[in-house]
């Protein structure tokens, strides 16, 4: 799917954007709850870039347990941003937004966490491979990696069975199934657990580690420390 497209799929969502994810992702909201307890426990003024940041769900959880961070949204969709923009309007002054694409456009420097909630896989595996190496010189020593994304596993019965168990659950929440199946294998590119780690380790990452998973959904954290 060319970028373009992407763009228009995701500004018809934002308004909607957070009923219809808990409709698309299993445990959706169950995620946050992990994310939020993989960030640092102590409050200090991270910089944190929030990748791919839709209306700021994730940014919002940052704040909430970090709130002496600094927050870059990064995000292609200008009704994204907007979104965001709103519903973190009481944080204003702590966060600054840019409009990008991340495939061609700087994400910055210096940051002490990024977070990148189900985005990741908008990009090819060739360029999320050379990506990786972007998002460890953007971050200073110590700093934090955290993704959530849509996985692959490497047998294809197992990759059939739980494409069968999303679509099952899509279902369930009155979604049609066959519609959002399609839309995702027509544009991403979803990694196997074990190139994701392997492409982390190659960039320069360490301590790799999947931290939750459900069928073809994970998080996943990685640090960038010298060992
Ligand atoms: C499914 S939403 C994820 C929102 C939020 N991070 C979450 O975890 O729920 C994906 C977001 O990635 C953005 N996106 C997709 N491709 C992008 C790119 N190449 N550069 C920047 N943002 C991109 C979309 O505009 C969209 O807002």
């Amino acid at each position: 799917m060319k970028q373009d497209q992407v763009k228009e799929h995701f500004a018809r969502q934002a308004d909607e954007y957070e009923k219809l994810m808990v409709k698309l992702i299993p445990q959706y909201l169950k995620q946050h709850q992990i994310i939020y307890r993989l960030l640092p426990n102590d409050d200090k003024n991270y910089r944190v870039l929030d990748l791919g940041c839709g209306n700021g769900i994730l940014s919002e959880l940052v704040f909430q347990k970090l709130p002496n961070s600094h927050i870059v949204g990064f995000d292609l969709t200008e009704s994204m941003l907007k979104s965001f923009k709103k519903k973190l309007s009481k944080y204003s002054g702590k966060f600054e937004l840019k409009q990008g694409d991340f495939r061609s456009d700087s994400i910055g420097d210096e940051y002490d966490i990024i977070i990148a909630g189900l985005t990741l896989h908008h990009l090819t595996w060739e360029e999320r491979e050379k990506f990786y190496k972007t998002l460890y010189s953007s971050l200073n020593e110590g700093g934090l990696f955290i993704a959530r994304d849509i996985i692959i596993d490497e047998n294809k019965d197992v990759v059939d069975d739980q494409y069968g168990y999303w679509k099952e659950f899509m279902k369930s929440q009155g979604e049609d199934p066959d519609f959002w199946y399609s839309k995702h294998i027509e544009k991403d590119y979803p990694m196997t657990l074990t190139d994701h780690f392997a492409w982390l380790r190659k960039a320069g990452f360490s301590k790799m580690a999947c931290q939750w998973r459900l069928y073809n959904f994970a998080i996943t954290t990685a640090e960038k420390r010298e060992i």
